[in-house]
């Protein structure tokens, strides 16, 4: 098991590790398992496909340490992290007396994950939760560095909160049971942090594809484990994500558009692989990055199965990205490679992206 320390304004480990579902108990920190002794319960979120598979491990582990547990089982997928979903869950556990000492445990994916973690950022004004994520994705992005959020009618993630956990625990053996679609998906997040931050990380998965060693328990242990690491080095620099944090946003801004033009219907991973290559072609089109990146970065993606390309017209893409909640006035900060490994902020005005990414 690898341990990773989160140093950020509420400190907290991640947990990464093969069978951790089940050991629960040796990965509390100290200030959650205190709550036993005053009659704490835990409120357990999930999704109805990761409930069948896993809850009963977790709620046997935490009813095991001493706590009562409430479950919270939600739809699968994106229609969760609604304000219909996110008002159910409040009222249900007011209606269940849930108190300030007691804790949130997110099982499942980054919609649970992102939707809980909002629960607990303003349910009685914040009560304590753990991130255990179940899905690539969520593993080696979303449960990490306290971004909460639900979405709007209006676009993703539009009302949110910062708010770290108290704990992540990652338990490898969920990725067992994962569409190949959604192991792709978190796949997508990975290349992100070898075209970002890693150039060896690049090098490594463009080596043992993942999609083809996912029952390579110390290959993604290891491989998540680095995601995590740089994920960390970012957030403790940048936890409000006013500077450096934007560079996790790579491939995103298109992204975000691809995702709100198909209602949803193009995952998260696909959007953001369709952004990270397109952005890489412009980047290497107007001699941002050196001859060949843009390849580098479509070959990568398309050797994991992930999409390149959008049907999306020009003016869908840029509609979409006005919905882009980073935009700020008429600007937005775009992530460009400079090389693959490092990469650049950029602020740019509305006009400028349209032009960079579709030419005049
Ligand atoms: N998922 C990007 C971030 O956490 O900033």
């Amino acid at each position: 098991m690898k341990t990773i320390h989160v140093n950020t304004s509420r400190p907290y480990d991640v947990h990464i590790g093969a069978g951790l579902l089940k050991k629960i108990e040796e990965l509390l920190p100290e200030s959650v398992l205190k709550k036993i002794d005053k009659g704490a319960k835990t409120v357990l979120i999930t999704d109805e496909n990761v409930n069948e598979i896993y809850s009963s491990d977790v709620e046997e582990s935490l009813e095991k340490i001493g706590f009562d547990v409430l479950k919270i089982v939600v739809p699968a997928g994106e229609e969760a992290k609604s304000g219909q979903w996110y008002l159910k869950i409040l009222s249900c556990m007011a209606e269940n007396h849930v108190s300030r000492n007691d804790c949130i445990f997110a099982l499942g994916g980054g919609v649970v994950g992102d939707l809980s973690g909002f629960v607990a950022a303003t349910f009685l004004r914040g009560i304590d939760f753990v991130q255990m994520p179940t899905t690539l994705l969520s593993a080696v992005d979303s449960s990490v560095g306290g971004k909460t959020a639900i979405n709007l009618p209006e676009g993703k993630n539009l009302a949110g909160a910062f708010y770290q956990p108290k704990a992540v625990i990652m338990d490898v053996n969920t990725l067992d049971t994962l569409s190949a679609e959604i192991f792709a998906d978190g796949c997508a997040e990975i290349i992100k942090y070898g075209v970002i931050w890693d150039s060896e990380l690049f090098e490594l998965i463009k080596e043992n594809n993942l999609t083809k060693n996912r029952g390579n328990i110390d290959l993604m242990c290891g491989v998540i484990s680095r995601c995590v690491e740089i994920k960390q080095k970012v957030v403790s620099l940048d936890e409000l994500d006013k500077g450096i944090r934007n560079i996790l946003n790579f491939g995103h801004t298109i992204g975000h558009s691809i995702e709100k033009n198909s209602e949803f219907e193009v995952s998260h991973g696909s959007s953001v692989a369709i952004g990270m290559t397109i952005i890489s072609k412009a980047a290497e089109k107007k001699g941002l990055c050196p001859a060949g990146t843009g390849k580098l970065v479509e070959n990568l993606i398309s050797d994991y199965g992930l999409p390149t390309e959008t049907d999306y017209s020009r003016k869908q893409i840029m509609d979409g990205l006005l919905s882009d909640k980073k935009i700020e006035g008429t600007t937005i900060n775009l992530i460009l490679p400079e090389k693959i490994g490092k990469c650049n902020i950029c602020n740019m005005k509305i006009n400028e992206i349209e032009e960079l990414i579709f030419g005049d």
